[in-house]
């Protein structure tokens, strides 16, 4: 297949992209580079073996849209691009909607009109709002408790309907729990633009020394020792998930969540850290981050069942892969 990777030089893009091209599939990767650098084509390109084609531009614009389907035989669209910052989005909720719907409304759009029949969607677990754990994809979803969660929903709706109104539009929406880790290469990886707000990225730094010390956002959790427990995912798994739900596509609109299905909480995140890098990470307990859940993980059985998926990669491989990155920065 003729991919088209909108957001292919971001964190879970390359990652993807690498995976793709291994598994023999030809990659278009659309990308503005808005939260990602242009080295990642190349370093993509070398960890796949082959080239990719690069077009700079905004998914959000229309013009850039038409000109891809025009420009290209696009046979599946894998869809990251799109900014992912909680905070950031109840600041400039606009710019939010602006970017991360628009750009679905439009891609979903050229497919119909192009006879694209397969669309994978990156969504995420901040779909289930609060709800009781595991999630499971069949529950009924909450209001998400922010912009960024609320662009999520509605991107999910606006291409459920629309594959429900157009026979043949395979549409797939994954649901992320907490990608960590980097290629094994150290060559690509998570490496966000200022302080991050996720956890892991934060602790590579601290590690590196670029941050002093990590705050641990709320020790009073109703989780064994306290701190918040999330489903931490090695990002190459996440990106082998996205080969199986292309290769799987089918008519209508299918769910899965991509997690690991077991939580792990912030203190042992931070024990395996230092555990298997031999490197301490000094932490202070703080206040909770407000809009944080105690605890979720995924039921990713589904996976499993109907793509032959599952995640591969323990916390171990996590941390060390993530250590590796940031040392090769
Ligand atoms: C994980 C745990 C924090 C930073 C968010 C979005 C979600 C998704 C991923 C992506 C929590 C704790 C964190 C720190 C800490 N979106 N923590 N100190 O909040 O599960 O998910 O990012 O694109 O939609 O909501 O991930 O990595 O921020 O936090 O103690 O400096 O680490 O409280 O328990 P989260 P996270």
């Amino acid at each position: 297949m003729n991919v088209l990777v909108t957001g292919g030089a971001g964190y879970i893009g390359s990652h993807t992209c690498v995976a793709l091209l291994e598994a023999g599939h030809s990659v278009v990767i659309a990308d503005n580079f808005s939260n990602s650098r242009r080295d990642t084509v190349e370093r993509i390109e070398r960890l796949g073996g082959r080239s990719v084609k690069l077009v700079e531009g905004d998914v959000a614009d229309e013009r850039t849209v038409r000109e891809l389907f025009e420009q290209n035989a696009i046979d599946g669209v894998i869809h990251f691009a799109g900014l992912k910052s909680v905070p950031e989005s109840v600041a400039q909720p606009l710019r939010y909607y602006r970017n991360n719907v628009f750009s679905t409304v439009l891609l979903a759009a050229a497919c119909i009109e192009h006879g694209v029949g397969k669309f994978v969607f990156s969504s995420s677990a901040t779909v289930y709002g609060s709800n009781d754990v595991p999630y499971r994809e069949e529950m009924e979803l909450r209001t998400p408790t922010s912009p960024y969660g609320s662009t999520k929903l509605a991107s999910e709706r606006i291409l459920t309907e629309t594959a429900a109104s157009a026979p043949g539009f395979a549409v797939t929406l994954l649901r992320y729990f907490n990608p960590i880790g980097a290629h094994p290469s150290g060559l690509i990886g998570d490496d966000p633009n200022g302080v991050p707000n996720n956890l892991m990225p934060y602790i590579t730094r601290v590690a590196r020394g670029k941050l002093e010390k990590l705050k641990v956002y709320g020790n009073d959790y109703p989780t064994p020792d306290g701190t918040g427990v999330r489903d931490y995912i090695h990002v190459c798994d996440l990106a082998e998930g996205h080969i199986a739900a292309l290769e799987h596509a089918r008519p209508g609109t299918q769910v899965y969540n991509l997690g690991s299905g077991s939580g792990v909480s912030v203190l042992e995140l931070v024990e395996a850290f230092e555990r298997v890098n031999g490197v301490k990470i000094p932490y202070e307990f703080a206040p909770r981050r407000p809009g944080d859940l105690p605890a979720y993980y995924a039921d990713a059985s589904r996976a499993e069942r109907e793509l032959g998926w599952s995640a591969k990669r323990g916390v171990d491989e996590m941390v060390r892969d993530a250590w590796n990155f940031e040392r090769n920065l």
